[in-house]
């Protein structure tokens, strides 16, 4: 018989069903618990909450795990690219050769954005943030395919949806930049493959031959791919609770790159490269900075440290931070954010108050001295993280819609006043 869980209440016995995933993560299904009982559970934040049973990531806090549909991130970082990748998670298989360049060719045929919305980039101010208008950009496109409003049309719809998005997230990416710096917008190019494709629209200018350099696309792949999903995560679960009302895919990825935006998620990583310019500023006393983020009384926390679910060590940060020193290496680059980073690190680890919380550095921690290093600008970072995290938010979102899930809508314990009567406003 399969395990059940006991929970006593006023007296009463209930008996609720174990579930078992397949790297044997348990969960009590408490889905009949108000029906049966009355009662709800709290747990603000979701610690402890599995709001969905996915197929798509496993990550093993503890051990440092990180798996996309069952291979491990190590190897995907090392040996497949982006394009590779995201048609491993929203299509639940490694691409075939042809697979592959089919997916490929589909999306390089959709590149280009509509003429028309390029009048909205000049709308913004040259400051705006470009979180803030790739956002509203990615909304906008939904107002430019009407035909995606209804996200389950048929597969065909769906999956043009779906190329249609990947192909022009990085277009929308980098005219954001092109507009902040009043520089003309490069049209994409078809020959080129996507990072490289990437790099040419925010670096090429038209009045002179722009190549990308194979070690700036190799890093950039990588970095990608490492972003690519991290199963329910803030700006995943937007997107799923936000796709479970049936809105469209184009309003569904904009919430996600608004949760995504945040410092404590992808914004950590301009977080963590302005610390280390202030750090760098003050004259680099790291034990300073240290003993300000073990102080309660002080709001400052060390950018790029400390995860939710990794409690050990962040698998991506230790790929990245080997990038890292590789990139630079390769590109003549010495950086002095990469010193004060490595001496934070070792004695951030070092420290009791770290160790005794289990914080480590996370995928954050590194990767803004790559972007660095490709001459990504600090505001482009959280964008660059929203490039990577776009396959995984697609296929959970592909996911739950085929999975017919029901509309997000979690409980709440009411803290507020009991009735009372209304009191004319002359008396209060
Ligand atoms: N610096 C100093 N203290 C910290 C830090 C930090 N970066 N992170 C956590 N703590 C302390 C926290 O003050 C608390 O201490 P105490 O138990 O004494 O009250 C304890 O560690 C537990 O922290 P928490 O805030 O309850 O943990 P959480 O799981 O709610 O938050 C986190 C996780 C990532 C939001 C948090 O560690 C943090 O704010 N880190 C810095 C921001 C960051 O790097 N975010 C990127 C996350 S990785 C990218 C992504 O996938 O989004």
């Amino acid at each position: 018989m399969s395990e059940t869980a006991k929970i006593e209440l006023d007296g009463k016995t209930y008996e609720f069903p174990v579930v078992v995933g397949t790297e044997n993560e348990k969960a009590i299904d408490i889905s009949k618990l108000r029906d049966t009982t009355g009662y709800v559970t709290l747990d603000t934040g979701y610690k402890n909450t599995g709001a969905t049973k996915s197929a798509i990531t496993f990550l093993d806090g503890e051990l440092g795990i990180l798996h996309y549909r069952g291979y491990p991130i190590e190897q995907l970082a090392e040996k497949a690219t982006f394009i590779e990748v995201a048609y491993l998670l929203i299509y639940g298989k490694l691409p075939t050769q042809s697979e592959l360049n089919d997916f490929s060719n589909s999306i390089t045929k959709h590149t280009l954005v509509h003429e028309d919305m390029k009048q909205f980039f000049e709308a913004y101010p040259a400051k705006a943030h470009p979180m803030g208008v790739l956002s509203s950009m990615v909304c906008s496109l939904s107002t430019f395919y009407p035909e995606s409003l209804d996200p389950n049309r048929s597969p065909e719809a769906k999956d043009l949806t779906i190329h249609r998005l990947l192909a022009k997230l990085p277009t929308l990416a980098a005219w954001s930049y092109k507009n902040a710096m009043r520089h003309p917008f490069m049209y994409p190019k078809n020959n080129l493959d996507y990072c490289s494709n990437f790099m040419y629209m925010m670096f090429g200018m038209p009045t002179e031959d722009y190549t990308v350099d194979p070690v700036i696309v190799d890093a950039l792949n990588k970095l990608l791919i490492l972003h690519a999903d991290h199963e329910q995560n803030c700006s995943t679960s937007t997107v799923r609770i936000v796709g479970s009302s049936q809105a469209n895919l184009y309003a569904t990825i904009s919430a996600g790159i608004s949760a995504l935006w945040g410092p404590l998620h992808g914004g950590a990583n301009q977080a963590v490269i302005e610390m280390l310019e202030q750090i760098h500023n003050d004259g680099g006393d790291v034990d300073k900075w240290v003993a300000k983020a073990k102080d309660k009384e002080d709001s400052f926390r060390l950018m790029g440290f400390g995860h939710r679910v990794y409690k050990n060590f962040d698998p991506r940060a230790t790929i990245i931070k080997k990038a890292c020193d590789d990139v630079l290496e390769k590109l003549g680059i010495n950086d002095p954010m990469l010193e004060i980073a490595k001496k934070l690190e070792k004695v951030a680890l070092e420290d009791d108050y770290f160790k005794a919380r289990n914080l480590y550095p996370n995928v954050d921690f590194y990767s803004g001295i790559i972007y660095k290093a490709l001459k990504i600008p600090t505001e482009m970072f959280t964008v660059m993280f929203a490039i990577g995290r776009l396959p995984g938010w697609i296929a959970q979102w592909k996911e739950m819609t085929e999975n017919n899930e029901p509309i997000g809508r979690p409980r709440q314990i009411y803290t507020g006043e009991t009735p009372r009567d209304y009191v004319e406003i002359s008396k209060r």
